[in-house]
């Protein structure tokens, strides 16, 4: 077994999903011991109890705990992060920071994500490098790559809906921005790239027949969502049932952003095997947690209900409510990138990174009432969105088995920190109203 060493204190070196090893230095000794699968199972249990009983509802694993792959990337090397003044960049940017990794962050600060005043947002870590450009900007991005050992490319569009009718901007900031950062890196390829792409390639999730049959590729048409014939049928008119989805379902590009996604990620790994720079393509399903871009209306339905209850209003469920998908903490998504950056065999593969589990939006609404501790009734209003799916829930047995992902925080745990957050966030709206309005008084 390959033993390496990079740093000073105690870290954990994983050596395949079911083994890890730790090495100590104790003054100028160095101490390993190996971890078979029983002991990793108990650490995982241990690893589970303290998330529960950290203060705060803070995720983030300890460096003692984190996983890295011993052909890691070498701690102090400088990550790239496009886009990773986001949601999810910033926090894989504490994610990295805290393994040791110097991080850069390139984004242009949209104002439907950031503002008007596009200011660097607080919650970005203050040891994060921020360099403001578009991804499309050819010696922006140049610039922004020099001296980079690795790149996360997460600067996209993100809204579905907004897709539809924003389609010269989408494919121009998703499409030609992936190419151009890829023009970049054909001259000076990177030690691993890892592309954020979605759930959204899917379109519907996998689907069995009672008879235990497969059936991928099953679609609603209008005239269907108009009968609220909600569930998708076999030929025989019998419902279908929902399966978790592995990476091997066939494609089904519904939406301008779900082409764009896949592009991104065909192009990024094509261009990665053909270059040789090991590249890693995430598929994200529905990843919620805080720093969620509250003014965009394009959010997801979990900030909705947090919003509509926190306001004392009923969550508003489209269909019956018994649509099912895989919400994943964010801190999870943000681990699952720093595997995808660390462990060698990721390189040209793509993964689902979900929670593994699923629920219907109708037990979410019930889940979140209970979170923010408010009993409003949601309504069930029978409306569709044109286009959307009606069950989507990953299989992460790949990502578990390559990456050595696993989710560890509950969705009640999530519910929680969100609600926390929303709850935070709102404050801080009444704080400087108040303080304003103090202000107008002369006091
Ligand atoms: C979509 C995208 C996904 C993207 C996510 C967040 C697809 C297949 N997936 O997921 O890539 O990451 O948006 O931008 O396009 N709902 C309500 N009431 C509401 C809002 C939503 O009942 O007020 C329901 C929806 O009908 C849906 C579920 O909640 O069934 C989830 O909706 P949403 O959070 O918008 O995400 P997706 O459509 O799953």
């Amino acid at each position: 077994m390959t033993w390496e060493i990079t740093g000073d204190s105690e870290r954990i070196f994983h050596h395949s999903p079911n083994q890890s090893c730790t090495i100590r230095q104790n003054n100028s000794a160095l101490i390993g011991e190996t971890h078979g699968p029983q002991e990793f199972i108990q650490r995982e249990n241990n690893r589970a109890a303290l998330s529960r009983t950290l203060p705060q509802m803070s995720f983030s694993r300890s460096r003692n705990e984190r996983q890295c792959a011993h052909n890691k990337i070498e701690m102090s090397k400088r990550i790239l992060i496009t886009g990773g003044a986001g949601f999810i960049g910033s926090h894989v940017a504490d994610e990295l920071l805290e393994s040791g990794y110097t991080v850069r962050v390139f984004d242009s600060l949209a104002p439907q994500v950031h503002g008007p005043e596009r200011n660097r947002p607080t919650y970005l870590n203050s040891e994060v490098e921020l360099l403001l450009g578009d991804v499309r900007d050819e010696r922006a991005l140049s610039k922004a790559l020099e001296g980079v050992d690795a790149v996360y490319h997460f600067a996209a569009m993100v809204g579905v809906g907004q897709s539809m009718y924003e389609i010269a901007q989408y494919t121009s900031v998703n499409n030609s921005g992936t190419a151009v950062l890829l023009q970049q890196l054909i001259k000076k390829p990177v030690e691993r790239l890892v592309v954020a792409s979605s759930m959204s390639v899917y379109g519907e999730g996998l689907y069995q027949t009672d008879e235990g049959e497969i059936v991928d590729g099953s679609e609603r048409g209008l005239e269907q969502l108009r009968k609220h014939a909600w569930e998708l049928t076999s030929r025989e008119g019998k419902d279908l049932q929902p399966i978790a989805t592995p990476e091997t379902k066939t494609p089904s590009l519904a939406s301008v952003y779900a082409l764009s996604k896949y592009d991104q990620e065909r192009m990024s790994l094509l261009i990665g095997r053909a270059y040789k720079m090991p590249t890693v393509a995430l598929r994200f399903f529905n990843v919620y947690g805080p720093h969620q871009a509250l003014s965009n209306p394009y959010t997801g339905v979990l900030a909705i209900f947090a919003s509509q209850l926190l306001n004392n209003n009923a969550p508003s469920i489209f269909e019956d409510g018994l649509q099912r998908r895989d919400f994943v903490s964010v801190h999870d998504v943000a681990h699952a990138c720093t595997l995808a950056l660390e462990v060698p065999e990721a390189a040209d593969e793509v993964f689902n990174i979900g929670s593994g589990e699923n629920f219907t939006v109708r037990e979410v609404a019930r889940r979140m009432g209970a979170a923010v501790n408010k009993q409003i009734e949601p309504e069930i209003t029978g409306k569709y969105r044109v286009g959307d799916i009606r069950h989507c829930f990953s299989d992460i047995t790949k990502a578990r088995k390559i990456l050595g992902y696993e989710p560890i925080v509950s969705f009640d745990e999530g519910l929680e920190e969100l609600v926390n957050w929303l709850e935070g966030e709102v404050a801080v709206d009444k704080v400087t109203q108040a303080k304003a309005e103090l202000a107008a008084r002369g006091l």
